[in-house]
């Protein structure tokens, strides 16, 4: 595993060893970037759907963070399936800095210059991914 791989690896265990599960902190940094949001996920009544979609994100994550083809097809899928909300490759990248935001606020001090460059880079990445797939 590269430097920046078990840079995210342990981004993402010291957040669930920390907050438990992250899903309602990382919702609400989504919906305070973007309120307009909020409302999409009205008929979640019971959070199921947000659940599979931040897997989904997560599976992402690490996938790109380890040099796996699966991002790429995973965020082919959500283009499509998000195109009905008017969602732009802009907006499906906002969920990665949500998550970005939440790891950043919940690990405080060992969030360093190194780690931060980790996150900025695969972020990058994700983008370039969410931008190829926009046809
Ligand atoms: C800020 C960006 C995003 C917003 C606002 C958003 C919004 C939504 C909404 C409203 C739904 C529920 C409606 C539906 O199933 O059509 C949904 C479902 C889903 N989203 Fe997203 N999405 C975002 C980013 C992403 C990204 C980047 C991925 C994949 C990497 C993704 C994967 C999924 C999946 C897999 C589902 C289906 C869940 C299910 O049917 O159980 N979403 N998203």
């Amino acid at each position: 595993m590269d430097d920046r791989a078990a840079l995210i690896e342990d981004t993402l265990q010291r957040l669930a060893d920390t907050v438990g599960d992250p899903q309602p902190l990382i919702y609400a940094r989504l919906f305070t970037l973007r309120p307009d949001f909020e409302p999409m996920f009205e008929l979640d009544r019971d959070g199921g759907v947000r659940a599979y979609m931040l897997e989904t994100c997560f599976d992402c994550v690490l996938g790109q963070a380890a040099g796996s083809e699966a991002p790429r097809f995973h965020l082919e899928a959500a283009r499509l399936q998000h195109d009905g909300y008017g969602l732009t490759a802009a907006d499906l990248d906002l969920i990665f800095a949500a998550i970005r935001d939440v790891c950043r606020d919940t690990l405080g001090e060992s969030w360093d210059e190194k780690r931060d460059a980790a996150w900025a880079s695969l972020l990058d990445e994700l983008s370039g991914l969410t931008e190829e797939t926009t046809g």
